[in-house]
């Protein structure tokens, strides 16, 4: 299975943090905010990872991740010029899901639970059409909103929809077999011009092959869209890694722990940052799993 990182926008909402640097780079805690879905698609399995920005900001993107091989990956990178939609990346993306399934993942999207990657490996091995993930929010009409029947499948999706059937939202994490190239190929644009995800989904969906997975309430998925929602999602990650002293997303402790880079390449990574506690946390788990 490919993986896909979607990194683009503009952050019309976090300006003037998102003048000069892409959403998707600032700090949420004590790493980038692309650490997070990047680490979710590790926990996945996946390790072939396409990640789609603006053609200015993937400069910095390549130069915080290069080509992935420091954690056994194999990274590339694309342009999106314009924001054209979400589903745009299975255009964009073509060439790099091939004859594959593939994972999409948004780039602001953070997710942190018990077991997660457990749950991930399992949906990753059998994807039977798209796999999407509910979660219970208090304002759904700010997001994708689903319906399922009693085992699962999805019965409606709605993009934003002024009147919620649910308080169900569906997440910017999404697993799909290999018909969402031509299917994102022939939805056409929605009224605001974009490919929307939601119309990939309602295809599968009248196909009667789109199931949601629900997270539900002991789960986190933190919102990171305003400075407000930025900062709460950065105190909850230094609480957890006060309290525990455990690191969420931490992409080095990700490949080690997945078998990715050995304990010896994981010390070299969390040495070359030695000077931040974030680097002697990579060099300290290093030394635990060797
Ligand atoms: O976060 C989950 C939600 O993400 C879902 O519930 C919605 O169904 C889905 O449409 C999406 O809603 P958003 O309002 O968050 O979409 P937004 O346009 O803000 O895009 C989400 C992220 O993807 C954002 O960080 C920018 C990036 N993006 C978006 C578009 C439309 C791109 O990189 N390129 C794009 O063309």
């Amino acid at each position: 299975m490919k993986g896909i990182i979607l990194a683009g926008g503009s952050g019309t909402r976090l300006r003037p943090l998102t003048l000069a640097v892409s959403k998707q780079l600032l700090p949420v805690g004590d790493k980038p905010m692309i650490y997070y879905p990047l680490s979710v698609l590790m926990l996945a399995g996946i390790t072939e990872i396409l990640l789609i920005s603006t053609p200015a900001d993937l400069v910095q993107f390549r130069r915080l991740l290069g080509d992935g091989a420091h954690l056994g990956l194999r990274l590339s990178y694309a342009e999106q010029p314009h924001p054209g939609g979400i589903a745009e990346a299975f255009l964009i993306g073509a060439d790099h899901i091939g004859d594959d399934e593939v994972a999409l993942v948004l780039g602001d999207n953070i997710f942190h639970g018990l077991r997660f990657s457990d749950l991930l490996l399992e949906t990753a091995r059998e994807v039977d059409g798209c796999v999407l993930f509910g979660y219970p929010v208090h304002d759904p009409e700010r997001y994708g909103v689903a319906e399922t029947d009693g085992d699962g499948r999805l019965v409606s999706i709605a993009e934003k929809p002024a009147k919620p059937r649910s308080n169900r939202a569906v997440t910017g994490l999404y697993f799909y077999d290999n018909d969402v190239v031509n299917i994102a190929k022939n939805i056409g644009p929605s009224p605001r011009g974009e490919l929307e995800i939601s119309g990939v989904n309602q295809v599968y969906l009248e196909r009667g092959r789109a199931r949601l997975v629900d997270l539900g309430r002991g789960f986190a998925w933190l919102d990171t869209g305003t400075p407000e929602s930025l900062l709460q999602a950065s105190l909850y990650v230094g609480t957890l890694e006060a309290r525990q002293g455990v690191r969420i997303a931490c992409i080095e402790e990700v490949a080690l722990r997945m078998g990715l880079i050995d304990a010896a390449a994981c010390h070299r990574l969390g040495e070359a940052m030695a000077g931040s506690s974030y680097g002697r946390y990579v060099m300290d788990i290093a030394g635990e799993l060797a």
